[in-house]
């Protein structure tokens, strides 16, 4: 069978930064998969090759056997590619609910009246039902995460991509995420969940890959993949070049 979601030898450089080193992997229809890696590691770029927001040096990236590799963002969007933002990216003037509804109508190409019941669903779905007619620019960092998951919901993904919704978040806020996550999982969604808070990666996922030099060195069982000795050193290794290395990307998007 084919998979949803294939990477063929994807590679990507920054200058003489390679992000993905040739990067290849198989994602089924209801799987969902933990990312890990330092920071800088690429994981990020990662979803930027999958969602369209980064075209490869080389490589190829299909949706169910179709090449995608040259389709743009949005078009990648309405064939099912649905992403969060590390960063959320709201309208901040527009309402919680015009904003999910946007992603709907134009993310998901779906048709008017369908979009306003699709919105709402989401809304309830995700938590933010009393908060529709609020402006996105005055939530709070939880109901940010919530909202730039609503907004990805919205477009009715095949594919999900997460990246870091849970960050920040306390633990029963976490816990809330990832029973979201795991109910859109069940409806037969695959996800991509890249996080740095590994509580809420191992609770909620059977697959987990890690990803540092542009290379995946760790693919399976969560408690396997942390157990492995490469796995180890580059987690040990964060914790003291992790600022070091965070300038040194801050500098490198400076310079793009
Ligand atoms: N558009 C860009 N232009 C140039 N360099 C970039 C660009 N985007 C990312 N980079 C660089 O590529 C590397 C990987 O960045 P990326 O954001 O993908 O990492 P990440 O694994 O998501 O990190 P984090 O855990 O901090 O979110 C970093 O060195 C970063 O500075
Ligand atoms: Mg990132």
């Amino acid at each position: 069978m084919t998979a949803l979601l294939e990477l063929d030898r994807i590679t990507k450089r920054f200058g003489s930064v390679v992000v993905a080193d040739g990067l290849s992997l198989a994602v089924g229809a209801g799987d969902i998969v933990g990312i890990v890696g330092p920071n800088g590691a690429g994981k990020t770029s990662l979803f930027g090759l999958i969602g369209g927001d980064l075209a490869p040096n080389s490589g190829e990236v299909r949706l169910e056997g179709r090449p995608v590799t040259r389709l743009d963002a949005s078009a990648r969007c309405r064939l099912g590619i649905g992403r969060t933002y590390q960063v959320p990216r709201p309208f901040v003037d527009m309402t919680v609910f015009e904003n999910v509804l946007m992603a709907a109508q134009q993310g998901g190409g779906q048709r008017r009246r369908l979009s306003y019941a699709r919105a709402a669903a989401v809304l309830e779905r995700t938590g933010l039902g009393n908060d529709a007619n609020v402006p996105a620019g005055r939530l709070g960092l939880l109901s940010r995460k919530r909202l730039e998951m609503a907004r990805a919901l919205a477009t009715a993904p095949r594919l999900l991509l997460l990246d870091e919704v849970a960050g920040g978040l306390t633990d029963p806020e976490v816990a809330e995420l990832v029973t979201i996550v795991t109910s859109v999982r069940d409806e037969g969604v695959a996800v991509l969940w890249i996080e740095h808070v590994l509580r809420a990666l191992t609770a909620s996922v059977p697959r987990l890959i890690c990803l540092a030099g542009g290379s995946f060195i760790g693919d399976g069982a969560p408690a396997e993949v942390l157990a492995e000795p490469a796995v180890r050193e580059v987690f040990l290794g964060t914790e003291v070049t992790t600022s070091l290395a965070g300038l040194a990307g801050e500098a490198a998007r400076e310079d793009a």
